[in-house]
């Protein structure tokens, strides 16, 4: 078989693990034997770019050329649909269809997905467009952060497709992946999404489709469009779409008769408690095409499909009090103190109220009855007032101006919502929140100083600032109530073994507004130490890849303030590393290309997670286990036995940490 052949059938087999696996959630191969395949399909079509294919299952990793979405005019008119909250107007659209229609009739009934909108476009079995609703009549041609979305088919399988179709349907974000997403957020001072729903239609206007691949977006299709359909049915169009290679669910019924239609509204209502992703009704289609024909659509919506929207769970209590948290970046939050009431089985005490302009919308006063929803957001809201219930209210809810905790009048930027305090100096919350980021896991990892250690260590004047960590003694902390020994030293130990951590987590841990993990990475690759990084120009900050204006105005903004500076310039005289170990630097080559490497057992030179790196920043693999394909080992103290056993079997190499710096 030539290269070409070859590229032609790992396309093929590649397209078959994305649909088992996104699609049937069904994988028969392993994240790692998945990923070989890709691999050898990337390095064949890097030398034969003749074989360029735009649907191409490497192209799913998106690209980061960033442009302006171009406007798309739909072809057909992207509708809504009606709404409705009550099962007598359900009834109400059921008589409707059965005196429209005179004859029998059956209804689909679906989930309402609660995503965002995709119309998406095949030719010759290709995906060639993927546009956003927009105004209904043009929207965004969002195709290759589609792309990215692996349950979306690139290239249909099986026969019978229609030459040119639509099919439409909706992009969501799972529950898992937005939590995780908000929690990145937060840590940053981002402002977190509210929803799903915000969260998946943010993601598919991202410009960098390389971001957007990493989002884990989902797509399930509902509704096909176009001249010559498979099937005369509604249902039977999505029955022949998921052989194609469509994501469809299997919520779906054709129901004859109205309880029918009621018995599967109450059988959803409990289940999509369970579902992986946020939906939020029932969506009732009228089966038939030819029906749907004869019933045809208002200027707004169609006459034959009706949406029955689930009530968002809601309750009224009293608002006691609003108090303001002040965050680590100074944002300050407002929060309702609510009487204790049942909401969706737990019990709600405190509700969240975004910000200042909230607070204005209801023209809320201290005593009003409020109600309060969870609906499709994790933290409870306030979302509205019961005006007729206002009796002897108390005061009107003024959104402070000077800090709760430190005084300083508040400032609030050009264009955001929030509030903050800009004395991030002395202002203790916000102290104590960057030592407690400083110390976490992904930045310092000095976990024995956990939040009740910042706060005593902070009112102690033991921790007035970052730095100070790096000064604490044995006989300070032992100062300290609670504090024995044994936990002393241990603090002390965990300090000094931070000094090893390396520069891209230490520029995480200043907890610079914007500057994530993944962010810092990105810093620290293109300017290698702290001096470069300080001395950036705006313009040199925006040419980083992932680098937008935002973040570097940012960091600009950071090492513009002289007690920053000040920061780095101590934590340097501590012994922090601020800029790339040698193995590092020399790292970024060839020399490992086409090796699978087991990193096994503890180290004493780098930590594990150095050691992987290093092998990816210089061509190699990581494989989790031992095969015969492992090329070697690289092992260090007390080595799983299992690993080395199978080692030993297979006769693959072991090697220690100086052999394998010395390879490098
Ligand atoms: S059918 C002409 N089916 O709801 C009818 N829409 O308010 C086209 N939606 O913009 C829509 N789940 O984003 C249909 N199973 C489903 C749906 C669904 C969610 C959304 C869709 C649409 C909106 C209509």
């Amino acid at each position: 078989m030539n290269s070409k052949e070859r590229i032609i059938q790992l396309r093929e087999e590649l397209h078959r693990h994305n649909h088992n696996y996104y699609v049937l959630n069904a994988p028969v191969i392993t994240d790692y034997e998945f990923d070989v395949l890709l691999r050898e399909l990337q390095d064949l079509e890097e030398a034969n770019p003749d074989m360029y294919d735009e649907t191409s299952p490497t192209m799913r990793v998106g690209s980061d050329i960033t442009k302006e979405f171009r406007q798309i005019a739909h072809k057909y008119p992207m509708l809504s649909l009606g709404n409705t909250y009550s099962k007598a107007e359900v009834a109400e659209f059921y008589d409707r269809i059965k005196k429209n229609l005179n004859e029998d009739f059956e209804l689909c009934c679906e989930l309402k997905f609660d995503g965002t909108s995709i119309s998406l476009t095949y030719v010759g079995g290709k995906l060639v467009q993927a546009v956003t609703r927009g105004d209904g009549e043009k929207g965004d041609d969002v195709t290759a952060n589609v792309k990215t979305i692996r349950s979306v088919p690139l290239v249909l399988s099986g026969s019978g497709y229609p030459h040119e179709f639509e099919i439409r349907g909706e992009v969501l974000m799972p529950w898992t992946v937005f939590e995780k997403l908000n929690e990145e957020r937060a840590a940053v001072g981002e402002q977190p999404f509210a929803n799903p729903r915000n969260a998946a239609s943010g993601t598919l206007k991202l410009q960098d489709s390389s971001v957007v691949s990493k989002r884990s977006l989902d797509a399930y299709l509902y509704f096909m469009l176009g001249e010559d359909l498979p099937s005369g049915t509604h249902y039977g169009n999505l029955e022949k779409a998921r052989a194609w290679g469509f994501k469809i669910s299997s919520l779906t019924r054709k129901c004859s008769t109205l309880d029918d239609v009621f018995s599967f509204i109450d059988y959803i209502d409990e289940e999509r408690k369970n579902l992986p992703y946020a939906t939020d009704g029932i969506v009732l289609k009228v089966n038939s095409i030819r029906q749907q024909r004869k019933l045809g659509y208002t200027s707004k919506s169609p006459r034959w499909a009706i949406a029955y929207k689930f009530q968002a769970e809601r309750a009224v209590t009293r608002l006691n009090e609003v108090t303001y948290q002040v965050g680590r970046t100074g944002v300050v939050t407002p929060v309702a103190n609510l009487d204790p009431v049942q909401l969706s089985g737990t019990v709600v005490k405190r509700a969240s109220l975004h910000n200042s302009d909230i607070i204005e919308k209801f023209d809320l006063h201290i005593g009003d009855m409020v109600y309060v929803e969870k609906g499709g957001e994790i933290i409870p809201k306030i979302t509205g007032v019961d005006v007729e219930a206002r009796f002897m209210v108390g005061e009107k809810v003024r959104f402070i101006t000077k800090c709760p905790q430190c005084g300083t009048p508040l400032v609030r930027a050009d264009g955001e919502a929030a509030h903050y305090c800009p004395n991030s100096a002395t202002c203790p919350p916000q102290i104590k929140s960057r030592i407690e980021h400083f110390v976490s896991r992904d930045a310092m990892n000095i976990e024995s100083i956990g939040p009740e250690s910042v706060e005593l260590l902070f009112n102690y004047g033991l921790v007035k600032n970052i730095s100070d960590i790096y000064k604490l003694s044995l006989e300070d902390l032992m100062f300290l109530p609670r504090m024995g020994q044994r936990s002393a030293e241990n603090v002390i130990e965990a300090v000094n073994k931070s000094l090893d951590v390396p520069f891209e987590r230490v520029l995480f841990a200043l907890g610079i507004r914007f500057v994530g993990a993944t962010v810092a990475k990105r810093l620290v690759r293109a300017f290698g130490n702290i001096d470069d990084l300080m001395n950036a120009t705006y313009e040199q900050l925006v040419e980083v890849e992932e680098i937008g204006e935002r973040i570097a105005a940012s960091v600009m903004e950071f090492f513009a303030n002289e007690t920053n500076r000040e920061l780095v310039e101590n934590l340097r005289n501590a012994g922090l590393r601020f800029e790339v170990c040698q193995e590092a630097a020399v790292a970024v080559s060839d020399k490992l290309k086409g090796l699978s490497i087991v990193v096994s057992g503890v180290f004493s030179l780098h930590s594990r997670d150095e050691y992987k790196r290093l092998i990816e920043d210089n061509g190699g693999k990581n494989v989790g286990s031992v095969s015969k394909s492992t090329s070697f080992i690289l092992a260090g103290e007390n080595m799983g036995p299992s690993k080395l056993e199978k080692a030993k079997k297979l006769g693959v190499r072991i090697v220690d940490e100086e052999e394998f710096l010395a390879m490098l």
